[in-house]
């Protein structure tokens, strides 16, 4: 083995050494660990669960949403929420059926809708306009119909 070869091998299993090291000390030390979703839901039953049993956007002040919103083949229920601009907007959005995707455009929210979970994000509209809702994950032959909109003014 050639002198150079050995000092890239040698470099490569330091790194590794000390790459997992760090992620060693990250998750047992600090406590960090991958996200995960902690909210579950049967999705056999979500007509029947609360709050997704009346999906919908619930006002809590003048500037807080909240939006439950069923993503299913091939519509989002429901498709159209107006809020005030300004408006913070907690979105929370599950499916009873296949994985859909959550995209709204000029925003940074972008979900995987996934049975038995659910998704959330939040975002403030500080301005006026028609923001698309948007399936991003392929979810069968109407996906490309699958589209809501959140009217800000
Ligand atoms: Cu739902 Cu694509």
């Amino acid at each position: 083995m050639y002198r150079s070869e050995r000092i890239w091998l040698i470099a490569g299993i330091i790194t590794l050494i000390v790459f997992l090291g760090i992620l060693g000390v990250a998750a047992v030390h600090d406590d960090i660990v991958p996200p995960s979703h902690l909210k579950t839901i049967d999705p056999a039953k979500i007509a029947q669960t609360p709050p997704f049993d009346n999906p919908g956007l619930r006002r809590l002040d003048a500037h807080t949403y909240e939006a439950y919103i069923v993503a299913r083949i091939f519509s989002f229920n429901p498709s159209t929420m107006t809020v005030p601009v300004g408006s913070t907007v907690h979105f929370y959005a599950t499916s009873p059926d296949v994985v859909h995707g959550f995209f709204i455009t000029n925003t940074a929210i972008n979900m995987m809708v996934v049975p038995g979970w659910v998704s959330e994000d939040s975002h403030t509209f500080e301005t006026p306009g028609t923001y698309l809702l948007l399936c991003n994950e392929y979810c069968g032959s109407g996906h490309h119909f699958m589209y809501g909109e959140v009217v800000v003014k």
